[in-house]
């Protein structure tokens, strides 16, 4: 079936006002991921071809994104926004170069899912000119609703243009279209704005179609597929959902997840199997978990690799660029940022490494600070393998300590030292004997007068 030649274009050059926001409503996230690049990621998973993107409001905002999530995609500039067919035409030089399928999808309805738009392709193949993706819901307020006749799609109407009685029909469309290739371009220049709103809508080919014999079908997704994001509160809603079908898909991947609502992946989180995720977790994006690993509760992690058999947490947080290898620890309250922890090391209370290498099996005492950056300029620490750093040390960057080598707690290091040495950085400690007697007894006399 995919042999036929396929085009998608996403809709997505309105501002969204409700969002009430500065950035491109399609370019707001889910999973750390825009909206528009999730419907690009499930049309390049339906084998959907060439991919056009049609942008207005926030153009060079949302070309400069298009160049990470989909830098494949044609842009195209719809000038006025005059409505869903017009958006469509404004790819009229793709749509022109001919093709069997015509994807039409909304950049604001980020959880459909590839298999449905798979499905209406077949519908295509068997000879249908559109395939509508309806969906059923009981608060239908704002969709356009499928107006069927004895089982046949007749119209889709917008919510203004309903009467009373159409009104209530609670089979609404989803804004997803299959369209023949070979039937698009006419269907598309025979509509007219002769509406509520004086736009040109994409759903009037259904009728327009329909009245020239040709097959229109109409299909039906979940409503959870179908979801339109138009505010803030269904953007979350959104995020929701996403959230509970990876929780779902991580649990039967063989990952244990004690509270899994509490629990917040990233679009592109990996996690193995046998991994244990405690409650209140959260990933950012680019973090990969290999098998084994215990993430203990509390801890946030983003852009970061975490090795077999790894533990971190509870309340670990591991910022981009960490890399825990076989068996590294991060215990409470330690930050890791842009550093490698090797096999075994362990960095376990209350620590900030950064721009750092933790050699294989060095531990790291409670509170030790990498002194990365001086206002200016960022350095680097290097902690062999085997060394001890005793706890409360600062270790001011640009700075080696050897392997085996052994830093006394309290110190401040501020130069490099040796494979097996020991290093005092601090003053040494004196004993005035009955000096503390001397002194409470001097307060308390002066106190008195
Ligand atoms: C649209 C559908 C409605 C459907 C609903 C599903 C039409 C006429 N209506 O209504 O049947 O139930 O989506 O969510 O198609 N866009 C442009 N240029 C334009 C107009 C819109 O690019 O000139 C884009 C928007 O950025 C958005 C998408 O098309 O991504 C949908 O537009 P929107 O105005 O949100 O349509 P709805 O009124 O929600
Ligand atoms: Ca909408």
């Amino acid at each position: 079936m995919t042999a036929r030649s396929c085009l998608s274009i996403i809709l997505a050059a309105g501002e969204g006002t409700r969002m009430k926001s500065a950035l491109p409503k399609v370019l707001h996230k889910i999973a750390g991921l825009p909206m528009v690049a999730h419907v690009a990621k499930a049309a390049t998973e339906a084998g959907g071809g060439d991919l056009a993107l049609v942008i207005g409001y926030g153009a060079e905002q949302m070309r400069e994104s298009a160049t990470t999530f989909a830098p494949g995609a044609e842009t195209f500039v719809q000038g006025e926004r005059l409505g869903t067919a017009h958006a469509v035409l404004s790819a009229r030089p793709a749509l022109t170069r001919g093709y069997d399928d015509i994807l039409v999808m909304f950049g604001d309805t980020p959880l459909i899912d590839p298999e449905a738009l798979l499905q209406a392709r077949e519908r295509l193949a068997e000879g249908a000119a559109v395939v509508v993706l309806g969906f059923r819901t009981d608060k239908p307020t704002g969709y356009g609703r499928l107006i069927e006749r004895s089982g046949a799609l007749q119209a889709i109407r917008e919510e203004k243009d309903c009467t009373d009685e159409e009104r209530k029909i609670t089979f609404c469309n989803s804004g997803l279209m299959a369209i023949s290739g070979r039937h698009a371009l006419a269907l598309l220049d025979a509509v007219r704005n002769d509406n509520a709103k004086g736009e040109y809508y994409l759903t009037d080919i259904v009728e327009i179609g329909r009245e020239a014999g040709l097959q229109i079908v109409a299909t039906e997704a979940s409503f959870e597929n179908a979801l339109g994001i138009n505010n803030r509160a269904e953007l979350a809603q959104a995020e929701t959902i996403w959230q509970d079908r990876k929780r779902r898909e991580v649990m039967l991947s063989g990952v244990t997840m004690l509270a899994p609502e509490t629990v917040f992946f990233s679009h592109d989180t990996l996690i193995e199997p046998d991994v244990l995720i405690e409650p209140n977790v959260y990933f950012g994006t680019g973090v990969t978990v290999a098998s084994g690993a215990i993430i203990h509760a509390f801890s946030h992690i983003e852009g970061a690799s975490i090795g077999p058999r790894a533990e971190i947490g509870p309340f670990a947080r591991l910022r981009p660029g960490t890399d825990l290898r076989e068996k590294a620890k991060v215990g409470n309250f330690c930050e890791i940022k842009k550093a490698t922890v090797e096999v075994g090391a362990k960095v376990n209370h209350l620590t900030y490494i950064g721009d750092a290498r933790v050699g294989a099996g060095a531990n790291i005492g409670a509170g030790t600070i990498t002194c990365n950056y001086d206002g200016y300029s960022k350095f680097f620490t290097d902690i062999g393998a085997g060394a001890f750093i005793g706890s409360n040390s600062s270790l001011v960057a640009p700075i080696s300590i050897g392997e085996r080598a052994y830093v006394a707690s309290g110190s401040v290091v501020t130069e490099s030292v040796p494979d097996d040495a020991l290093a005092f950085g601090r003053a040494r400690q004196k004993i005035l004997p009955d000096k503390a007697r001397e002194l409470r007894e001097r307060r308390a006399s002066a106190a008195k007068k």
